[in-house]
């Protein structure tokens, strides 16, 4: 991980941020319906016709990694959703270039899918866990799948797949009582634990901020408990602040609500559909899939690739920050006429 930036060609934006991170949203379906992202029954589902080949993927991260991303995360809706997400990672895996590739997933299909994954070369996995309480987890998600995500964890452990997260959004008055056991139950399986700020993206429209238990306040919690928490130095352009407890447990904060890390964001998304999103709370992105399908050169797409990177400026979670009266991003009515607009199509 030191060495991620060594030998890649660098493509600054407007505020000097690298072109480095890209998350590919493989699939906008999801087995879950949790309340923070998905809390709707039925959805505008990108069509299928429009969804890119797992070639058609692999050949525009080439791409990417000819222009410096080094860094590739998997994510959905729910990643292993997508039929024959390890034939991906076998051809993303074989790029030099990508020096990390992840995949974040809600971890019901990761024990049948770990071994294959694990095989392809997959490097890391992060599953999403907000309680260790079934009947918890069966109102935020409306699945009864609890045991299965805990397998599933369990599973990623045993066929290597190494340096396991877990990631917890929390959320006031739903699940802010269970930090410590979350960090008990990560110590227990060496997974690092990142408790996530509830932000307010599109498809979570039943945010508003007296639901959000901020970064201070998790802190205040888990100091209460463990005694001083020390900040762990950063060591690369990840969300999560670091923190190591006396001893020794590191854990992660990713406080996009309160203390936004735009100022060194390297990332953009890539919708299933083939739509480049240079911020999780753009309300626009750019059409790859139509030149790819329409025969332009390679040249033309890393030409259009550039222009746009070079001319970011996207700072979407500091902006909303600056609002006062801070509401839900985008109405149930705007999301239904844009299904990109939905956290869900672009990644979480
Ligand atoms: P690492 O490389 O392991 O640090 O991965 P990651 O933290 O980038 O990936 P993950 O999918 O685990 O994301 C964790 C959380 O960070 C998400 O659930 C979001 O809440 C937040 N997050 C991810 N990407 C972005 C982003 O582009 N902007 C903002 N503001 N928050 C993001
Ligand atoms: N706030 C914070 N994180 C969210 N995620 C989805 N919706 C939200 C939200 N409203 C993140 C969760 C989940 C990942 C897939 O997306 O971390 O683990
Ligand atoms: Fe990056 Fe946009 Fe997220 Fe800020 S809000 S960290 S610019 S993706």
């Amino acid at each position: 991980m030191a060495h991620l930036t060594e030998y890649s060609p660098t493509f600054l934006d407007t505020l000097s941020r690298p072109l480095r991170n890209l998350r590919l949203s493989v699939t906008d379906r999801c087995n879950l319906r949790c309340q923070y992202c998905m809390p709707e029954e039925e959805y505008v589902w990108l069509p299928r016709k429009e969804i890119l080949t797992l070639e058609e993927v692999s050949g525009l991260v080439d791409i990417f990694a000819e222009l410096g991303v080094n860094k590739v995360r998997l994510t959905g809706g729910e990643p292993l959703v997508r039929r024959d997400l390890a034939a991906l990672v076998r051809m993303i895996a074989r790029n030099p270039q990508i020096k990390d590739l992840a995949i974040t997933t809600n971890g019901i299909l990761l024990a049948e899918a770990a071994q294959a994954l694990h095989d392809a070369g997959l490097h890391r996995v992060t599953v999403s866990l907000d309680t260790l309480r079934p009947d918890r987890f069966t109102a935020l998600t409306r699945k009864d799948s609890h045991a299965k995500v805990l397998n599933g964890i369990k599973t990623a452990g045993q066929v290597g797949l190494k340096e396991l997260k877990i990631d917890t959004v929390v959320i006031r008055g739903v699940n802010e009582d269970e930090l410590v056991d979350l960090l008990e139950f990560g110590k227990q399986i060496s997974a690092e634990v990142r408790f996530i700020e509830y932000m307010d993206v599109g498809g979570a429209t039943l945010w508003s901020m007296d639901k959000v238990f901020s970064r201070a306040e998790i802190l205040e919690v888990l100091t209460r408990q463990y005694g001083y928490i020390e900040p762990v130095a950063a060591v690369s352009a990840a969300p999560a602040d670091r923190f190591v407890l006396p001893d020794g447990t590191v854990f992660g904060i990713v406080a996009s609500t309160t203390t936004p890390f735009c100022s060194t964001c390297d990332r953009s998304r890539l919708t299933a559909d083939g739509t480049w999103y240079l911020c999780l709370y753009a309300q626009h992105g750019i059409d790859l899939r139509s030149p790819l399908r329409s025969g332009a050169s390679k040249a033309e797409i890393i030409s259009t690739i550039v222009s746009v990177w070079t001319m970011r400026s996207d700072r979407g979670a500091e902006e909303r920050k600056e609002i006062r009266s801070r509401d839900v991003l985008v109405s149930v009515d705007r999301l239904r006429q844009d299904p990109r607009l939905e956290m869900h199509t672009r990644g979480g």
